[in-house]
């Protein structure tokens, strides 16, 4: 392709995805095809000859549209958001554009620095403890996931209990860690990764708000140190996946700090709620944090994958992460004056993903970025309101934020079908978990876009679909 023509297909490109967005809302919220049906429409071959690229772009349309769900639709209220912008767009196009590989400080300096700086400006911005700062002990880096931070935390946190030797012997089935039975199930897949083994990973009992009990933790850690087993980690969440529990951080705390324990803060989407200074007394005792993240792909308008991890002790993670073969050596890194952030998660390579996060903060600025998390906190406020004044819903947790968990008060299988039918109809989306053994429906507040309008008619949606269910009787 030659400069010309790259111009001139990435100005359709971003048309074409300025379109889409201006279209979203024509489109089922919610693919409606079946298994099979995309790859039933591809060629099964690859071509032998090079195809114009506007052949490419029309088959996004015709063949590959029909299977995307549509997740920036503001009438997509499932699971937690996966939100995006257009400044994020931009940014992580210029991103590609660079194409930088930034593994090492020394293999794009501007890679590694905006990233701490931008790390640094989140600190203040969430309420965090200045421990976190790069100019402190700490230090922040984009990961991709939370899974990701998860592991990076646990494997910080079982090395620096046995000293640093596991990396070197391995583990012998003494390392216990502690989360609640309300935690993401990222932690129980990175119990098994660092060897540590899902069983070793105490999922204690929550309260009737399904947030964490410290009293139970507290036991159970006594217990595990007089059965001569090795805890390394607590993590607390801020804002559970299945129903928005906040776990008491200050207790939980506490409790880590008396047994020198790693203390992990998972604020996976509620974490970008600490922009609103209103908020930040969900997470007070995140003081004491040995690790937190919060993914601004879910909720702070960055597109996928952008996930912020910071540590209070960087010399803790480095040391677990650290491996320095021959070919990366370089004057940079031996002068001990630059981040390497290949020392500071799994994989090696990285991308240049804080242009988009920086785009991100300067488009809207911190009174921006606050103005659409009030807003969302708000239209989920409302949403909750309705269902508590209606004669056939009830609410079925705390509603401290954006998400609202309800239920028909017919039972599962009422709730079932107007979920499914809601789902099938396409004019939005949404999701369900179970508590206390029943079948529980999600609102998650937390599109870019989303409006009163459209949490309005969300409302108006699943009550006609109940009342539709009892009149058929
Ligand atoms: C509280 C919490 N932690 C972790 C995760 C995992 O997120 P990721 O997809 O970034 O690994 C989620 C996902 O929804 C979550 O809600």
């Amino acid at each position: 392709m030659t400069g010309d023509e790259f111009r001139r297909y990435g100005h359709a490109v971003v048309d074409w995805i300025a379109d889409y967005h201006s279209r979203i809302e024509s489109f089922p919220v919610l693919s409606q095809v079946q298994p099979g049906q995309i790859r039933a429409a591809l060629p099964a071959n690859p071509p032998e000859h090079g195809e114009p690229f506007d052949a490419l772009l029309r088959d996004v349309e015709n063949l590959i549209l029909p299977g995307v769900t549509h997740w920036q639709s503001p009438n997509f209220f499932a699971y937690f958001p996966c939100n995006a912008s257009a400044p994020a767009i931009l940014g992580d196009l210029l991103s590609s554009g660079l194409g930088v590989q930034g593994m090492l400080w020394s293999t794009s300096p501007a890679c590694t620095e905006l990233e701490t700086h931008v790390l640094d400006w989140l600190v203040p911005m969430l309420g965090l403890p200045e421990r976190f700062l790069s100019t402190n002990s700490g230090g922040g880096v984009i990961q991709d996931t939370a899974s990701s931070a998860a592991l990076c935390a646990l494997l910080a946190a079982r090395e620096r209990a046995t000293n640093y030797a596991s990396n070197q012997k391995g583990c012998d089935g003494r390392i216990v860690a502690y989360a609640s039975t309300q935690t993401h199930s990222s932690l129980q897949k990175a119990a098994m990764i660092a060897g540590i083994g899902s069983s070793n990973l105490r999922l204690i009992e929550v309260d009737e708000n399904f947030a964490m009990r410290p009293d139970v933790l507290a036991r159970q850690i006594e217990a595990d140190k007089r059965s001569g087993l090795l805890p390394c980690l607590v993590c607390a969440t801020v804002g559970t996946t299945s129903s928005n529990a906040m776990d008491p951080i200050a207790e939980i705390s506490n409790i880590a700090s008396r047994h020198h324990l790693w203390f992990h803060v998972d604020a996976a989407m509620s974490g970008t709620a600490a922009l609103c200074p209103e908020f930040r007394h969900l997470q007070k005792g995140v003081e004491l944090a040995d690790s937190y993240n919060f993914n601004p792909h879910k909720w702070m308008f960055t597109n996928f994958d952008c996930n912020c991890f910071w540590v209070a002790d960087r010399k803790a993670l480095i040391q677990t992460l650290s491996i320095l073969p021959e070919y990366l050596r370089n004057q940079a890194t031996e002068s001990g004056a630059v981040i390497d952030y290949r020392d500071w998660h799994i994989q090696l390579g990285r991308r240049f993903r804080s242009l988009k996060l920086w785009f991100v903060i300067r488009h809207y600025g911190i009174e921006g970025l606050q103005y659409h998390i009030r807003q969302h906190v708000e239209l989920a406020q409302k949403f909750a309101h309705w269902v508590r004044d209606d004669k056939d819903f009830e609410l079925a947790a705390p509603v401290p934020l954006n998400l609202v968990c309800f239920r028909h008060k017919a039972g599962d299988e009422a709730n079932q079908t107007i979920m499914d039918r809601l789902n099938r109809s396409g004019d939005l989306f949404l999701t369900h978990t179970k508590l206390n053994g029943k079948l529980t429906l999600r609102i998650c507040v937390g599109q870019t876009n989303t409006q009163l309008r459209h949490v309005e008619k969300a409302w108006k949606r699943i009550r006609e679909e109940a009342e539709k269910r009892t009149a058929a009787g």
